[in-house]
């Protein structure tokens, strides 16, 4: 039995047939429409979300299978001071297969070692985010074509951003990847991700400004300040609003480069650039969808000829 915590999990070869079959998803929905008849997804979400959590939903029923779940800890037994472990056991007796969010870095992890279920990591704390990578990936490689040899930016909150710490770590394994890390002196990328890039020769550089790298970018990935990891609300404030993508710094950017973003946005991408073709968040969350479908059928080992 198979669970995702970490992009890592797969190969690239893996990696590339589960974007194949999720390609194929998209042109050909009507063929997986009824791949997890009788199936059922467990969604247990001890933090906040929108997208995640719908769109695995959304990728279940796509594929003919049904849901349950909870949304937040407070209307779990967590609150009854349940542990993770005994609700995962508990969980493996209703589902085939369980998505968990958790504050807590490691808590999927802990699950997975008591699950007799696959488990799949939909965010740990501010410490990955594997099926938002995958998302990520399956946008870059459906609108470019390929997974190697691309300038990016990430820009935000680079040191609490999960989604952040998951891509980099997923895109370290293609050729010619060069990276820029565009954030405040406060919210820089953790020191293990940049020793782990130095071991492994992967250019890089760290900017505060936003505007002198623009029109090196094949992608810029802008995140949101990750607010709930903040020990104190002033620095929240203060740094809430240091970046502000809009249409003039659009305008120095390369005729093809793409604006992606995990979502939910708060400030950083001002609503003028979502007119842009070059805008593809929300082309990213469809995404998200084909992808969650492919995960799914590929840990519950479901073949659809
Ligand atoms: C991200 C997350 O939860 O880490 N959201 C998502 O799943 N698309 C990004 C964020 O919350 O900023």
């Amino acid at each position: 039995m198979r669970h995702l915590m970490s992009p890592l999990d797969f190969t690239v070869e893996e990696l590339d047939r589960l974007f194949d079959l999720a390609s194929d998803m998209e042109q050909n929905m009507g063929k997986y429409a009824h791949a997890c008849k009788g199936k059922k997804l467990a969604t247990c979400f001890y933090e906040p979300s929108t997208r995640t959590r719908l769109s695995f939903e959304s990728a279940m029923l796509n594929l003919g299978g049904s849901v349950i779940g909870f949304s937040d800890a407070g209307s779990s037994s967590a609150s009854k001071g349940e542990s993770v472990s005994d609700t995962i056991r508990v969980i493996s007796c209703f589902a085939d297969i369980c998505a968990m969010r958790h504050p807590k870095e490691g808590a999927p992890m802990v699950a997975a070692e008591k699950a007799s279920i696959p488990v799949i990591n939909a965010g740990d704390g501010g410490h990955q985010h594997p099926t938002q990578t995958l998302t990520d990936l399956l946008t870059i490689r459906s609108l470019r074509g390929r997974l190697d040899h691309f300038t990016i930016g990430l820009c935000g909150d680079l040191k609490f951003g999960r989604t952040v710490h998951s891509l980099i770590h997923a895109l370290v394994r293609y050729p010619g990847i060069r990276f820029i890390f565009i954030s405040p002196e406060e919210l820089k990328v953790p020191d293990y991700i940049t020793e782990m890039l130095r071991e492994k020769d992967i250019p890089f550089e760290e900017v505060i400004r936003l505007e002198e790298i623009m029109p090196q970018l094949d992608f810029l990935y802008m995140t949101r300040v990750q607010r709930e990891r903040f020990f104190n609300e002033e620095d929240y404030v203060r740094l809430k609003d240091f970046y502000i993508l809009n249409k003039e710094k659009m305008n120095l950017a390369k005729e093809n480069m793409l604006v992606l973003h995990p979502l939910p946005r708060v400030n950083e991408i001002s609503v003028d650039v979502d007119e842009d073709p070059r805008a593809a968040y929300f082309r990213q969350v469809q995404y998200g969808v084909y992808v969650r479908m492919a995960l799914i059928l590929t840990l519950l080992e479901i073949e659809v000829k």
